[in-house]
């Protein structure tokens, strides 16, 4: 399924390369809508392509109930681990346009710039209908998305070099194997569409180097395909920020946090 398909490699060393990413921070944030938009807090949350689970994971340590969805059996296969069996959490391997659940939720979270992986207007909508589909009446959905302005400005035709150290325990001792990730990025402005293309190195026990190439594909979207988007799938939009403390965002904005709510036909005939 499109967007899926660049982390076979990349999924082992995914959680070192955006370690910088504040969870916490971010979870903070979702609950502060929670408190601002809905009666009560959710029970039950979907994190929709929720990769190697690490908002899944500090939502449940939070004590939400939670569907992790992720395309990608690379990814998916890393939140389990990271789990561990700590908190009873539904994995389903499902495309994020398409996905099918045995019910409603109360809010549906998406983070990391996961929607700009959909890569046409057809496919956001499929999407948000799906989502709509799948939570309560007044129910929240909160996601980001990469701006035009990081797209131009930020991505580019930029490269990168990525240098970090996998870290982990085997038994008493601590092991460590460097990674470097070099990454291309090519923006297209006519479509709209971005290519990143990553080589990884990781290091071996004997001191040699693995090498991993993935290609990705993410899709810029401006502001007014996303919000027609939202309403023609029956969302009211409640905000769209440029960070977690609901500063609105502006033309330099590189992240939009953006909430909405789902009117549910019901209402809309009341
Ligand atoms: C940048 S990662 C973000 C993962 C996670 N939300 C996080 O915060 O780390 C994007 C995720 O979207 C998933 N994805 C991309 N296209 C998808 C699709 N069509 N259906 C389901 N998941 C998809 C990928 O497998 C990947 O795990």
């Amino acid at each position: 399924m499109p967007g899926c398909e660049g982390y076979e490699a990349l999924a082992h060393v995914y959680d070192q390369l955006n370690a910088e990413i504040d969870y916490a921070a971010w979870a903070d944030f979702f609950e502060d809508c929670f408190d601002r938009y809905l009666a009560a807090r959710p029970e039950l949350v979907l994190d929709l392509a929720c990769g190697t689970g690490r908002m899944t994971l500090e939502l449940a340590a939070r004590g939400y109930d939670m569907i992790g969805v992720d395309g990608s059996a690379d990814m998916l296969g890393e939140a389990f681990l990271r789990n561990g069996g700590k908190h009873q959490i539904l994995w389903l391997q499902q495309d994020m346009r398409t996905f099918e659940l045995y019910g409603t939720v109360g809010a549906v979270t998406c983070c990391l710039d996961s929607l700009n992986y959909l890569l046409s207007p057809t496919d956001l909508i499929q999407c948000f209908s799906t989502v709509h589909n799948y939570l309560d009446p007044d129910g929240l959905f909160l996601f980001d998305m990469n701006t035009p302005y990081k797209f131009q400005n930020v991505y580019g035709n930029n490269a990168y070099i990525l240098e970090d150290e996998l870290v982990w325990q085997d038994g008493d001792e601590e092991e460590r194997a460097a990674i470097y990730c070099g990454w291309q990025n090519a923006y297209h402005p006519d479509s709209g569409l971005c290519d990143f293309d990553l080589t990884i190195f990781e290091e071996m026990p004997d001191g040699s180097y693995r090498r991993s190439d993935e290609h990705q594909q993410e899709r810029c979207y401006d502001w007014d395909t996303v919000r027609t988007c939202l309403e023609q799938t029956g969302f009211e939009l409640l905000g769209v920020w440029s960070k977690f403390d609901f500063t609105p965002a502006s033309d330099t904005t590189e992240r939009w946090y953006v909430a909405a709510r789902a009117i549910k036909n019901e209402q809309l005939h009341q």
